[in-house]
Protein backbone atom coordinates (compact mmCIF):
# COMPACT_ATOMS: atom_id res chain seq x y z
CA UNK A 1 0.00 0.00 0.00
CA UNK A 2 2.68 2.69 1.01
CA UNK A 3 5.79 3.79 -0.59
CA UNK A 4 7.34 4.52 2.64
CA UNK A 5 11.02 2.80 3.14
CA UNK A 6 10.52 -0.46 5.43
CA UNK A 7 10.93 0.18 9.05
CA UNK A 8 11.71 -3.42 9.56
CA UNK A 9 12.44 -5.73 6.81
CA UNK A 10 12.59 -9.79 6.97
CA UNK A 11 14.94 -11.19 4.35
CA UNK A 12 15.33 -14.66 3.69
CA UNK A 13 15.03 -15.13 7.73
CA UNK A 14 15.59 -19.10 8.59
CA UNK A 15 16.03 -20.76 11.77
CA UNK A 16 16.82 -24.19 12.67
CA UNK A 17 17.43 -26.10 15.81
CA UNK A 18 19.37 -28.97 15.34
CA UNK A 19 17.32 -31.22 12.80
CA UNK A 20 14.21 -29.00 13.34
CA UNK A 21 13.43 -26.71 11.04
CA UNK A 22 11.33 -24.06 13.25
CA UNK A 23 11.12 -21.61 10.42
CA UNK A 24 11.74 -21.66 6.72
CA UNK A 25 13.09 -18.60 4.52
CA UNK A 26 10.87 -16.13 5.20
CA UNK A 27 10.44 -12.72 3.85
CA UNK A 28 7.98 -9.67 5.49
CA UNK A 29 7.89 -6.11 5.39
CA UNK A 30 6.45 -3.99 7.69
CA UNK A 31 5.55 -0.19 6.52
CA UNK A 32 6.54 2.68 9.78
CA UNK A 33 4.15 3.11 12.08
CA UNK A 34 2.07 0.07 10.79
CA UNK A 35 0.07 -2.57 13.48
CA UNK A 36 1.14 -6.27 11.96
CA UNK A 37 -0.61 -9.14 13.96
CA UNK A 38 1.25 -12.54 13.07
CA UNK A 39 -1.24 -16.10 13.88
CA UNK A 40 -0.57 -19.47 13.42
CA UNK A 41 -0.74 -22.49 15.54
CA UNK A 42 1.24 -23.42 18.15
CA UNK A 43 5.11 -24.27 17.50
CA UNK A 44 4.97 -22.37 14.36
CA UNK A 45 7.70 -20.54 14.76
CA UNK A 46 6.16 -16.77 15.68
CA UNK A 47 8.21 -16.71 18.92
CA UNK A 48 11.48 -17.94 17.02
CA UNK A 49 10.54 -15.00 14.54
CA UNK A 50 10.09 -12.93 17.40
CA UNK A 51 13.91 -13.47 19.14
CA UNK A 52 15.59 -13.54 15.69
CA UNK A 53 13.65 -9.59 15.02
CA UNK A 54 15.37 -8.89 18.51
CA UNK A 55 18.48 -10.05 17.83
CA UNK A 56 18.58 -12.44 20.95
CA UNK A 57 18.93 -14.81 18.65
CA UNK A 58 21.05 -15.12 15.13
CA UNK A 59 19.10 -16.85 12.19
CA UNK A 60 21.09 -19.42 10.62
CA UNK A 61 19.77 -17.67 7.06
CA UNK A 62 19.05 -14.41 6.03
CA UNK A 63 18.63 -10.91 7.70
CA UNK A 64 16.76 -8.18 9.52
CA UNK A 65 16.99 -4.76 9.19
CA UNK A 66 15.46 -1.79 10.97
CA UNK A 67 15.45 1.40 8.89
CA UNK A 68 17.28 0.07 6.17
CA UNK A 69 20.54 -0.85 8.65
CA UNK A 70 21.13 -4.50 8.82
CA UNK A 71 20.51 -5.44 12.58
CA UNK A 72 20.90 -9.40 12.37
CA UNK A 73 21.79 -10.69 15.67
CA UNK A 74 22.11 -7.25 17.87
CA UNK A 75 19.90 -6.75 20.34
CA UNK A 76 18.55 -3.74 21.96
CA UNK A 77 17.51 -2.29 18.58
CA UNK A 78 13.94 -2.57 19.21
CA UNK A 79 11.61 -3.20 22.15
CA UNK A 80 10.10 -6.25 22.82
CA UNK A 81 7.93 -7.77 25.08
CA UNK A 82 8.57 -11.32 25.58
CA UNK A 83 5.23 -14.50 25.59
CA UNK A 84 6.47 -15.15 29.72
CA UNK A 85 7.03 -11.39 30.63
CA UNK A 86 7.57 -11.71 34.11
CA UNK A 87 7.91 -8.49 36.52
CA UNK A 88 9.87 -8.48 39.01
CA UNK A 89 8.46 -9.05 41.95
CA UNK A 90 11.31 -7.70 44.44
CA UNK A 91 10.94 -4.20 42.62
CA UNK A 92 8.03 -1.33 42.23
CA UNK A 93 6.50 -0.84 39.68
CA UNK A 94 8.40 2.23 38.61
CA UNK A 95 11.32 -0.03 39.11
CA UNK A 96 10.29 -2.00 36.48
CA UNK A 97 9.49 0.64 33.92
CA UNK A 98 13.03 1.50 34.02
CA UNK A 99 14.65 -1.82 34.00
CA UNK A 100 15.86 -1.57 30.66
CA UNK A 101 17.61 2.03 31.65
CA UNK A 102 18.68 0.02 35.31
CA UNK A 103 20.40 -2.57 33.42
CA UNK A 104 22.22 -0.53 31.09
CA UNK A 105 24.06 0.95 33.85
CA UNK A 106 21.67 3.00 36.07
CA UNK A 107 18.11 4.70 35.58
CA UNK A 108 18.85 8.49 35.47
CA UNK A 109 16.41 11.17 37.64
CA UNK A 110 15.18 11.72 33.69
CA UNK A 111 14.52 8.78 33.04
CA UNK A 112 12.40 7.73 36.38
CA UNK A 113 11.04 11.06 35.65
CA UNK A 114 10.21 9.56 32.34
CA UNK A 115 8.74 6.21 33.93
CA UNK A 116 6.60 8.08 36.30
CA UNK A 117 4.89 10.54 33.32
CA UNK A 118 4.72 7.57 31.02
CA UNK A 119 2.61 5.73 34.55
CA UNK A 120 0.65 8.77 34.86
CA UNK A 121 -0.43 9.17 31.20
CA UNK A 122 -1.71 5.18 31.09
CA UNK A 123 -3.64 5.36 34.38
CA UNK A 124 -1.15 3.81 36.49
CA UNK A 125 0.14 6.96 38.33
CA UNK A 126 -1.08 5.95 41.95
CA UNK A 127 0.98 2.86 41.88
CA UNK A 128 4.54 3.66 41.00
CA UNK A 129 5.46 2.72 43.93
CA UNK A 130 3.59 -0.54 44.84
CA UNK A 131 5.32 -3.47 44.04
CA UNK A 132 3.79 -6.37 41.00
CA UNK A 133 2.03 -8.32 44.08
CA UNK A 134 -0.11 -5.45 44.72
CA UNK A 135 -1.43 -5.64 40.89
CA UNK A 136 -4.13 -7.39 39.11
CA UNK A 137 -3.21 -9.15 35.80
CA UNK A 138 -4.42 -6.16 33.66
CA UNK A 139 -2.52 -3.64 35.04
CA UNK A 140 0.62 -5.91 35.60
CA UNK A 141 0.21 -6.61 31.52
CA UNK A 142 0.27 -2.40 31.47
CA UNK A 143 3.45 -2.35 33.41
CA UNK A 144 5.27 -5.10 31.31
CA UNK A 145 4.35 -2.25 28.54
CA UNK A 146 5.10 0.51 29.97
CA UNK A 147 8.55 -1.04 30.45
CA UNK A 148 9.06 -1.91 26.52
CA UNK A 149 7.73 1.27 26.11
CA UNK A 150 10.12 2.95 28.18
CA UNK A 151 13.34 0.93 25.81
CA UNK A 152 12.22 4.44 23.23
CA UNK A 153 12.47 1.52 20.24
CA UNK A 154 9.90 2.22 17.04
CA UNK A 155 9.16 -1.13 16.91
CA UNK A 156 7.50 -2.66 19.82
CA UNK A 157 7.31 -6.84 19.67
CA UNK A 158 4.54 -7.87 21.91
CA UNK A 159 4.53 -11.60 21.83
CA UNK A 160 0.88 -12.78 22.95
CA UNK A 161 0.63 -10.26 25.85
CA UNK A 162 -2.85 -10.61 26.92
CA UNK A 163 -3.27 -14.38 26.55
CA UNK A 164 -3.57 -14.73 30.27
CA UNK A 165 -6.31 -12.25 30.38
CA UNK A 166 -10.24 -12.94 30.71
CA UNK A 167 -11.84 -11.58 27.65
CA UNK A 168 -13.33 -8.37 29.32
CA UNK A 169 -9.96 -7.46 30.69
CA UNK A 170 -8.55 -8.18 27.28
CA UNK A 171 -10.94 -6.36 25.12
CA UNK A 172 -9.96 -3.55 27.21
CA UNK A 173 -6.36 -3.92 27.02
CA UNK A 174 -6.59 -3.79 23.25
CA UNK A 175 -8.42 -0.44 23.83
CA UNK A 176 -5.63 0.77 25.47
CA UNK A 177 -2.93 -0.77 23.35
CA UNK A 178 -4.29 0.94 20.23
CA UNK A 179 -4.72 4.53 22.13
CA UNK A 180 -0.95 3.91 22.63
CA UNK A 181 -0.46 2.95 19.11
CA UNK A 182 -2.00 6.14 17.53
CA UNK A 183 -0.50 8.42 20.13
CA UNK A 184 2.95 7.30 20.18
CA UNK A 185 2.71 6.38 16.62
CA UNK A 186 4.97 3.20 17.09
CA UNK A 187 5.33 -0.03 15.01
CA UNK A 188 4.17 -2.94 16.21
CA UNK A 189 4.47 -6.50 15.67
CA UNK A 190 1.89 -8.63 17.86
CA UNK A 191 1.46 -12.12 18.59
CA UNK A 192 -1.61 -13.53 19.48
CA UNK A 193 -3.38 -16.84 18.97
CA UNK A 194 -7.17 -15.07 19.33
CA UNK A 195 -8.14 -14.30 15.58
CA UNK A 196 -10.52 -11.46 16.63
CA UNK A 197 -7.49 -9.83 18.09
CA UNK A 198 -5.52 -9.87 15.26
CA UNK A 199 -8.43 -8.79 12.81
CA UNK A 200 -9.67 -6.26 15.49
CA UNK A 201 -6.23 -4.97 15.92
CA UNK A 202 -4.08 -5.16 13.13
CA UNK A 203 -3.60 -3.58 9.50
CA UNK A 204 -2.75 -6.65 8.13
CA UNK A 205 -2.14 -10.30 9.49
CA UNK A 206 0.23 -12.72 9.07
CA UNK A 207 -0.66 -16.37 9.24
CA UNK A 208 1.84 -19.32 9.46
CA UNK A 209 1.89 -22.77 9.46
CA UNK A 210 4.04 -25.18 10.94
CA UNK A 211 6.63 -27.61 9.99
CA UNK A 212 8.63 -25.88 9.30
CA UNK A 213 7.09 -22.85 10.22
CA UNK A 214 6.54 -19.85 7.02
CA UNK A 215 4.15 -17.40 6.06
CA UNK A 216 0.98 -18.87 4.80
CA UNK A 217 -0.70 -15.62 3.50
CA UNK A 218 -0.62 -11.61 4.40
CA UNK A 219 -4.09 -10.30 4.83
CA UNK A 220 -5.38 -6.52 4.52
CA UNK A 221 -7.94 -5.34 7.07
CA UNK A 222 -9.93 -2.44 5.40
CA UNK A 223 -12.30 -2.13 8.40
CA UNK A 224 -11.49 1.72 8.81
CA UNK A 225 -10.35 3.46 12.25
CA UNK A 226 -11.08 4.26 15.10
CA UNK A 227 -12.83 1.14 14.88
CA UNK A 228 -15.96 0.74 16.96
CA UNK A 229 -16.88 -2.41 19.25
CA UNK A 230 -19.77 -2.60 16.59
CA UNK A 231 -17.26 -3.57 14.33
CA UNK A 232 -16.60 -6.96 15.53
CA UNK A 233 -20.34 -8.38 14.61
CA UNK A 234 -19.83 -6.93 10.78
CA UNK A 235 -19.91 -9.21 7.83
CA UNK A 236 -16.84 -7.83 6.58
CA UNK A 237 -14.93 -8.76 10.21
CA UNK A 238 -16.39 -12.51 10.04
CA UNK A 239 -15.32 -12.24 6.23
CA UNK A 240 -11.56 -11.69 7.29
CA UNK A 241 -12.20 -14.25 10.30
CA UNK A 242 -13.38 -16.37 8.09
CA UNK A 243 -11.06 -15.88 5.70
CA UNK A 244 -7.84 -16.59 8.33
CA UNK A 245 -9.80 -19.52 10.16
CA UNK A 246 -9.88 -21.34 6.67
CA UNK A 247 -5.98 -21.12 5.98
CA UNK A 248 -5.15 -22.55 9.52
CA UNK A 249 -7.77 -25.34 9.10
CA UNK A 250 -6.23 -26.31 5.90
CA UNK A 251 -3.53 -27.21 7.27
CA UNK A 252 -4.06 -28.58 10.37
CA UNK A 253 -3.64 -32.07 11.10
CA UNK A 254 -6.15 -34.17 10.35
CA UNK A 255 -7.91 -35.82 13.53
CA UNK A 256 -9.63 -38.92 12.14
CA UNK A 257 -8.16 -38.10 9.04
CA UNK A 258 -9.95 -38.31 5.33
CA UNK A 259 -12.87 -35.52 6.50
CA UNK A 260 -13.66 -34.52 2.79
CA UNK A 261 -15.93 -31.14 3.62
CA UNK A 262 -13.75 -28.30 3.95
CA UNK A 263 -14.11 -25.02 6.49
CA UNK A 264 -14.71 -24.82 10.11
N1 LIG B 1 15.55 -23.27 22.11
C1 LIG B 1 15.00 -24.19 21.33
N2 LIG B 1 15.63 -25.37 21.10
C2 LIG B 1 15.11 -26.29 20.29
N3 LIG B 1 13.93 -26.16 19.65
C3 LIG B 1 13.26 -25.02 19.84
C4 LIG B 1 13.75 -23.97 20.69
N4 LIG B 1 12.86 -22.96 20.68
C5 LIG B 1 11.86 -23.35 19.87
N5 LIG B 1 12.09 -24.58 19.36
C6 LIG B 1 11.24 -25.30 18.40
O1 LIG B 1 10.99 -24.44 17.31
C7 LIG B 1 9.64 -24.52 16.89
C8 LIG B 1 9.00 -23.17 16.94
O2 LIG B 1 8.89 -22.74 18.29
P1 LIG B 1 8.31 -21.32 18.70
O3 LIG B 1 8.51 -21.14 20.15
O4 LIG B 1 8.89 -20.30 17.80
O5 LIG B 1 6.76 -21.50 18.35
P2 LIG B 1 5.54 -20.50 18.58
O6 LIG B 1 4.90 -20.32 17.25
O7 LIG B 1 5.98 -19.29 19.29
O8 LIG B 1 4.58 -21.38 19.50
P3 LIG B 1 3.55 -20.92 20.65
O9 LIG B 1 2.34 -20.42 19.93
O10 LIG B 1 3.26 -22.20 21.38
O11 LIG B 1 4.21 -19.89 21.50
C9 LIG B 1 8.99 -25.58 17.78
O12 LIG B 1 9.04 -26.80 17.09
C10 LIG B 1 9.89 -25.64 18.99
O13 LIG B 1 9.89 -26.90 19.57
MG1 LIG C 1 5.52 -18.49 21.15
Amino acid sequence: MTTAPAKLALSRVSHRFGETVALAPTDLTIAPGEFVSVVGPSGCGKSTMFNIIAGVLTPTGGRVSVDGRDVTGRAGEVGYMLQKDLLLPWRTVLENIVLGATLKGGASRKEREEGVALARRYGLGDFVNHYPAALSGGMRQRVALMRTLAMHRDVLLLDEPFGALDSQTRFAMQQWLLSVWERERRTIVFVTHDIDESVYLSDRVVVMSPRPGRIRRILEVPIPRPRPVSCLTTPEFAAIKREILDIIYEEAPQIGAGTPETGA
